[in-house]
């Protein structure tokens, strides 16, 4: 009897331990890689024990399968999976969709029950085939005649993925998570939210790209890409733009807080100054100039930014919660230690399910540029979820 309650004790201990875990979700890009020296990316650059759990972006859709999208997914994935021996614990799962894949092919495997029993039979065999834990769906903007197609699509990964694991009880049910948008206009459109939370195990939130120079140039004014709080300058729609509204609004569409994942970012969005106004709000005439190793105007990425903070003025935006600096005629907003931890906090007494962070290559995983020690953003959030 003694012996028995000693082992319920302990069972419930472990399963405390579980259940009580703060997910940290960290994605890294397959085009990370292609960056010059020290910017470039790969795996041997993960450390197994920062995060919870590792997406690797993307995977593409070939006809109505999911198949690989760089000439070396093998060797990468498979270093992946080697990640697991330094940390067991660790998951790992694949991203199929982004950006550049668009939503065309979301559209085509959807065509029918039949194409989508394909595409859902084919994640199957490939996630066990190269060892993943499980899919993170990335259909990007899904529009209002798809918001069905992507409830069933997540419906029949969900129910395809519980049958798989009954029919081989030693293996661990897949892991299913859906990427989704932070800005409520998209979330309205294309995302059924209360189904999709209903089918997924967890939803990784953008919460990011709130503000930037867009190539429509409809925002040409200063403004920061994931601001925790409304800004007193946000009027209208832009009252929406901010992390605190997102999550909210989230939650009262039907996602339980246990199934939010908040994101922060690890790059920065850019602008250049038009006039002698350096604060928020101040007028654009165009995104900041690309960086040296992500070459992309208007983004840059955390190690990108310490570089360029030497001799730049840092400033705080005190009610989000976030800082910016500029340099000449260049401004960029972005995080830093302290408001990747105010962040945590702020998924921590919301009870959120975790934090996720995009990406884990902008950040100076090397510790080459920021003089700290390596993962200084990755680091900082790990503590304070721990904490
Ligand atoms: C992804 O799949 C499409 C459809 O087969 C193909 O046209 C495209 O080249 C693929 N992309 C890559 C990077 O392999």
């Amino acid at each position: 009897m003694a012996q028995l309650s000693i082992w319920i004790g302990i069972a419930t201990l472990i399963f405390l331990q579980n259940v009580s875990a703060i997910n940290l979700v960290c994605y890294f890009t397959s085009w990370s890689q292609y960056r010059e020296a020290p910017g470039g990316f790969v795996t041997d650059d993960i450390e197994p024990d920062l995060c919870t759990h590792i997406i690797y972006a993307f995977a593409n859709i070939s006809g109505n399968q999911i198949t690989k999208y760089e000439w070396n997914d093998d060797t990468t994935y498979n270093n992946l999976r080697g990640l697991k021996t330094r940390n067991p614990k660790l998951k790992i799962l694949l991203s199929v969709g982004g950006a550049n894949l668009g939503s065309r092919p979301f559209q085509n495997i959807n065509s029918s029950p039949a194409t989508r029993s394909e595409f859902v039979a084919s994640v199957i065999s490939f996630l066990r085939k190269n060892n993943f834990d499980g899919i993170d769906v990335a259909w990007h903007r899904p529009s209002q005649n798809n918001k069905r197609d992507l409830v069933k699509l997540v419906q029949d990964l969900n129910v395809a993925f519980r049958y798989e694991a009954r029919k081989n009880p030693n293996r661990q049910n897949l892991i299913l998570s859906v990427a989704v948008p932070a800005g409520k206009e998209a979330i309205d459109s294309g995302f059924d939210i209360p189904n999709i939370a209903r089918f997924a195990d967890f939803l990784n939130v953008m919460t990011f790209d709130f503000h930037g120079y867009w190539s429509d140039h409809s925002h040409p004014y200063t403004g920061h890409g994931s601001p925790l709080r409304k800004s007193r300058a946000d009027k209208g729609a832009a009252a929406f733009y901010n992390v605190d509204y997102a999550v909210r609004y989230l939650k009262t569409k039907g996602a339980p807080n246990s199934k939010i994942i908040m994101g922060i970012p690890t790059y920065g969005h850019t602008f250049t100054l038009s006039s002698a106004q350096t604060g928020l709000g101040a007028p654009a005439s165009g995104p900041g100039l690309a960086g040296p190793f992500t070459k992309t105007a208007g983004i840059l990425a955390y190690y990108e930014i310490c570089s360029f903070n030497h001799g730049a003025t840092i400033e705080k935006i005190e009610e989000q919660s976030v800082p910016y600096s500029y340099k000449g005629n260049q401004w960029v907003g972005y995080e830093d230690e302290t408001s990747v931890q105010i962040k945590v906090q702020y998924a921590k007494n919301n009870n959120l399910g975790g934090v996720m962070v995009w990406t884990l290559d902008q950040d100076d995983f090397s510790g080459t540029f920021c003089k700290n020690r390596n993962y200084p953003l990755l680091a900082a959030i790990k503590k304070e979820l721990n904490k």
